[in-house]
């Protein structure tokens, strides 16, 4: 467990007992819309994936006790040295109050601490602007060009690609 403070947030790894909750949380049409994947996930699917999935470290955002959401990196062990960021809030009761950014947080702790990561992407809906405010609030920037479009449910959407670094990048001046 990783806690930001005492009752706040934490977040802690994801378990296959964690199954029924982050279906549930996946399939709302609240948080499905916002997803890339095209099929709300089954349970037998979702333990499947779980299995079958390496580099990458999934964890349970936890308000004043209760289980949220989820967040996570992806290709956390990759040579590159970057991580894919994603979160979601499956209770909308703890939207809007900051737990998902000191949960974010948390999990940038640890990609730039423990896991050593140089850079963080998230790539999103360009019309996520939840999650593009939820980013910004997190230091990411927003990079060029645009991910190739997704199709989802049959509308091929506009996607956007955000990065954050350990700390301000620091670009040498060039003399002509
Ligand atoms: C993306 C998502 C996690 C963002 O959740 P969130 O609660 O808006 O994110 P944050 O914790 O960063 O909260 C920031 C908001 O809380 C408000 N807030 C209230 N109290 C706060 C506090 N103490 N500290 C910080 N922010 C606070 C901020 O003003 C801000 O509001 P605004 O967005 O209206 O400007 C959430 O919308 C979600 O789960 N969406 C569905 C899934 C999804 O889209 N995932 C991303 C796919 S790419």
């Amino acid at each position: 467990m990783i806690a930001a403070t005492a009752r706040e947030v934490a977040i802690r790894p994801v378990t296959e007992a964690d199954a029924a909750l982050i279906v549930g949380w996946r399939g709302r049409d609240d948080v499905h819309c916002w997803l890339f994947a095209e099929e709300r996930p089954t349970i037998e699917a979702h333990i499947q994936w779980f299995r079958s999935v390496k580099e990458r470290e999934e964890f349970v955002i936890v308000w004043r006790g209760a289980p949220v959401g989820t967040c996570g990196l992806a290709n956390v062990r990759v040579e590159s040295g970057s991580a894919e960021y994603g979160i979601m809030l499956g209770e909308p009761v703890a939207r809007g109050k900051g737990v998902a950014l000191r949960a974010g947080r948390l999990l940038l702790a640890r990609a730039f601490g423990p896991l050593g990561r140089s850079v963080v992407w998230a790539e999103r809906f360009a019309d996520n602007y939840a999650c593009a405010r939820h980013l910004a609030g997190l230091g990411f920037v927003t990079v060029l060009p645009a991910p190739a479009p997704r199709t989802k449910d049959g509308v091929l959407r506009k996607t956007m690609r955000a990065c954050v670094w350990p700390r301000p990048k620091m670009h040498p001046v060039v003399e002509d």
